[in-house]
């Protein structure tokens, strides 16, 4: 909240108090600087550190919270310490323990399922599967994941005898965990189905390229001929589980048969030119792939729960009936993460998911805020009452503010308003996993910190706040790894597992 829009006597207080900085104000040189009498000041600063908008940090001397712990001297940068401290403390936990097990999904490209798709942003199976056991999660149980993404954790889930929900908003991901449970499908059947495409998109004229302008640009003129027969002939295999799986095969292949690579953002690479013959190849591989694991799939029988359940779909409002899921578990698109619609937009395209680059943006303003979202969403876009509400993403986004009116190497003059609606986008989403998790239920959530405009946004403890206020209590923190910060790279960031559980009466 601006200072000026404080009820009369706070905001003088608060400004005389912002004016001392780190060093604090006493109540009595309060009481002076503003004119006020002492048992107003002293009053109104009880009901401001109620409201956590000043701190006592000794007797009768007073703070604002953005200043305490400011390193002595500094430029009035508040760090990861600073925050992770500060944290701890007012949740009440011990020191965020580090988790030692594998996070990053590199490792589910070689494990059954997980390996149908190449997904740079997911978490480890292992994680999840720790996850599950921890909690004792077996058949009977329902596992939620709110932003799904490859929907590492619906395919554990069903692996431990469980019912996944998987939300994802983003078409592509969306159809690929739908792929990703067809379990049911016969390997030969897939094999034969694969090779019969192969040998018509042969004999198919190329089709018409998608929408993309860089479609010539992206792929060498064999390899996109390849890829319009191969396209062409999908359209007509009947609708089905089958088919689901060849264009899973099918855009798993997009990006290795291009000049492409994906690193995590999508962008051209030196690699050796892909040829008419290389797409072929891939698609059969890729369909190997699945057809081997389908079968140590059947393999192992009664053991396996339902298919999941995907709703493709804005994970802000959720279908599902209150307290009916056992454990929740996510990672959201990170602070100044990844913009998830360009960086798909080629499967999007290629699988007629998107059409036009309009569909594209509707999506994009759709989702979590990224840094990339349009400067029309942000430019309508009102915080709600929770960001107004808490202290520390205020004097965030007034760092912010001011750091982008003193220089102008920022790309977006609008951060401060994206980074608010990242928040408030969150939001519905922590209310509606509270809503249908049943009273004792946990919500780990996998989540980053970010630099942005010079400013340090703790991502990961923001999304505690704000889930304490929606009613979750934060039952532990941990550092999961630490990742170099895009805008300085000898800055440190940090990945964390932040355990939420909803107590038994709200
Ligand atoms: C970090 S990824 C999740 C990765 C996942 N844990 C995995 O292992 O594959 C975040 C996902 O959230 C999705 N997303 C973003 N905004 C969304 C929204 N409003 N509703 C549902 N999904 C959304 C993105 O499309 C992206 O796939």
């Amino acid at each position: 909240m601006p200072l000026g829009s404080f009820p009369p006597g706070e905001g003088p207080l608060l400004a005389a108090i912002e004016r001392s900085g780190m060093l604090g104000i006493t109540s009595k040189q309060l009481a002076t600087t503003t004119g006020r009498p002492l048992s107003e000041v002293e009053s109104t600063l009880e009901r401001l550190s109620g409201r956590a908008s000043v701190l006592r940090v000794g007797k009768g001397l007073w703070i604002v919270p953005r200043f305490a712990g400011e390193p002595s001297g500094g430029e009035g940068f508040l760090g990861p310490e600073w925050y992770l401290e500060r944290f701890l403390r007012e949740a009440d936990l011990p020191a965020a323990a580090a988790y030692t097990g594998e996070i990053q999904f590199n490792p589910n490209e070689e494990l059954p399922v997980h390996r149908w798709w190449p997904y740079v942003q997911g978490f480890s199976a292992d994680f999840v599967r720790g996850a599950l056991r921890t909690y004792g999660i077996r058949r009977g149980a329902t596992v939620l994941d709110p932003f799904s993404g490859s929907g590492t954790v619906s395919v554990e889930a069903r692996l431990a005898g469980a019912q996944a929900v998987a939300v994802e908003l983003m078409p592509v991901a969306a159809s690929v965990i739908r792929a990703k449970h067809a379990w049911s499908v016969s390997p030969a059947a897939l094999r034969r189905a694969g090779n019969d495409l192969v040998r018509r998109a042969r004999v198919t004229a190329p089709g018409a390229p998608p929408f993309l302008r860089e479609t010539r640009r992206q792929f060498s003129p064999g390899a996109l001929s390849t890829l319009l027969r191969l396209r062409a002939a999908l359209a007509n295999v009947r609708q089905g589980e089958v088919r689901s799986l060849l264009e899973l095969s099918f855009a798993s292949i997009l990006v290795a048969s291009s000049r492409l690579k994906r690193s995590p953002c999508l962008g051209y690479a030196r690699k050796p030119e892909v040829g008419p013959e290389g797409p072929y190849e891939l698609f059969r591989l890729a369909v190997e792939r699945i057809a081997t694991d389908l079968t140590t799939l059947r393999k192992m029988g009664e053991s396996i729960g339902p298919p999941a359940q995907v709703l493709e779909r804005n994970a802000r409002s959720l279908p599902l009936k209150d307290e009916v899921v056992d454990l929740a578990i996510t990672s959201p698109p990170y602070v100044n993460g990844m913009d998830y619609v360009m960086n798909y937009k080629l499967e999007m395209a290629w699988l007629g998911q998107a059409r036009s680059y309009e569909d594209l943006s509707r999506l994009k303003s759709d989702m979590v805020a990224c840094d990339n979202v349009s400067p029309v969403t942000i430019g309508a876009y009102r915080p709600g009452p929770l960001i107004e509400g808490d202290e520390w993403l205020q004097g965030i986004l007034q760092d912010i503010r001011r750091n982008i009116a003193s220089k102008s190497v920022y790309r977006r003059r609008d951060m401060a308003d994206i980074v608010a609606k990242y928040f408030d986008d969150l939001v519905p989403v922590i209310g509606s996993v509270h809503r249908v998790l049943r009273p004792g239920g946990r919500f780990l959530v996998v989540n980053g910190d970010s630099l942005m405009a010079g400013t340090y946004v703790p991502g990961d403890l923001i999304f505690g706040r704000l889930a304490e206020k929606v009613g979750f209590e934060v039952e532990r923190l941990e550092t999961a790894r630490e990742r170099r910060s895009g805008q300085r790279r000898d800055f440190r960031l940090r990945e964390s597992i932040l355990t939420l559980r909803k107590p038994l009466s709200s």
